[in-house]
């Protein structure tokens, strides 16, 4: 399969997560690329603002809202597009993200949304895609995971336990269906700077970003490469971040060594603190 079948003119992609942060940008690089990009969240008034900022920048741009976490919501999104595009070329599972509440203070509901969101919904939307994929003989899913279990990244219990879930689920997914044309890849983002929630949380804490930060519009390029080259696994981080995972599994003590190092332990606490007293939470 040649990555000129999923991207340029008569294509059309769908990007989850599309509202703002990392997402508008991937949306944005994909739409360069010349095909249709149909955005997606659950804001239709930031679906809106993101759509019209790119179709002034001359991208072919539209816009379904849909809250992911919703039973059905995946079939009924991409049975839209379907209809309207007449097929998805290229998923992009983007839409994701943890409260960073601590586990035991969340009720399991709240916990079980966070795993719905990321995992449960790009596990959905693959499946609802395939079909049509697999009938007109290419299509490519690119799902975003990130370093959080790897490095143990304070209170991220179930974000972890999606994110990683999606990386076997993209590595099985490839397996079976690149023989027939559908191919799949993961970014696997660890901390981000310019945009998005890691961005949020540096403004919420005053903090300046640091050198282990990737810029935002590294994510967005490496989308459009991971089509292109049709690449099993991309690490977004400064440095040899493929390396730096392997590490990690080796030694699991070094995540939360380097966590207090950093800074990052700490900084999440007072971020926590901060969250659960506006929220009314005790521990
Ligand atoms: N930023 C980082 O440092 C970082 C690091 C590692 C991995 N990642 C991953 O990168 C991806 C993008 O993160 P980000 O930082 O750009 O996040 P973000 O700024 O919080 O944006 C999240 C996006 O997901 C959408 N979304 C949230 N809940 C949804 C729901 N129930 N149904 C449908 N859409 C929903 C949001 O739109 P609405 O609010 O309009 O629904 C928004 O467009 C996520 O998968 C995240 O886990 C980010």
């Amino acid at each position: 399969m040649s990555s000129s079948c999923i991207l340029g003119q008569g294509r059309t992609a769908l990007v989850t997560g599309a509202s703002r942060g990392i997402g508008a940008l991937i949306a944005g690089e994909i739409a360069k690329e010349g095909g249709h990009v149909v955005l997606t969240g659950r804001s239709a008034a930031d679906l809106q603002a993101v759509g019209s900022g790119l179709a002034a920048a001359g991208a072919d741009v539209s816009f379904v809202a849909a809250d992911l976490t919703r039973p059905g919501a995946a079939e009924r999104l991409v049975e839209t597009v379907e209809r309207q595009r007449g097929g998805v070329d290229l998923l992009v599972n983007n839409a994701g993200g943890d409260p960073l509440r601590e586990f035991h203070t969340m009720t399991i509901d709240e916990n079980l949304r966070t795993l719905q969101l990321n995992l449960v919904a790009p596990v959905a939307l693959s499946h609802a895609v395939l079909g049509g994929m697999l009938r007109r003989g290419r299509g490519h899913i690119v799902n975003i995971s990130a370093m959080a279990g790897r490095v143990s990244f304070p209170y991220t219990e179930v974000y972890a336990a999606a994110k990683d879930g999606v990386i076997g689920f993209t590595r099985v997914l490839r397996s079976d269906y690149r023989p027939r044309g559908v191919s799949a890849s993961v970014l696997i983002l660890g901390a981000i700077r310019d945009a998005g929630q890691g961005q949020r949380m540096l403004d919420e804490s005053g903090m300046k970003a640091s050198a282990f930060m990737a810029p935002a519009g590294s994510v967005a390029r490496a989308v459009v490469k991971a089509v292109k080259k049709d690449r099993a696994e991309l690490v977004i981080m400064p440095g040899p971040g493929r390396l730096m995972r392997a590490v990690m599994d080796y030694f699991p003590g070094l995540g939360p060594a380097v966590n207090r190092a950093a800074g990052a332990s700490t900084t999440m606490q007072k971020i926590i603190e901060q969250r659960d007293a506006r929220a009314g939470v005790s521990g």
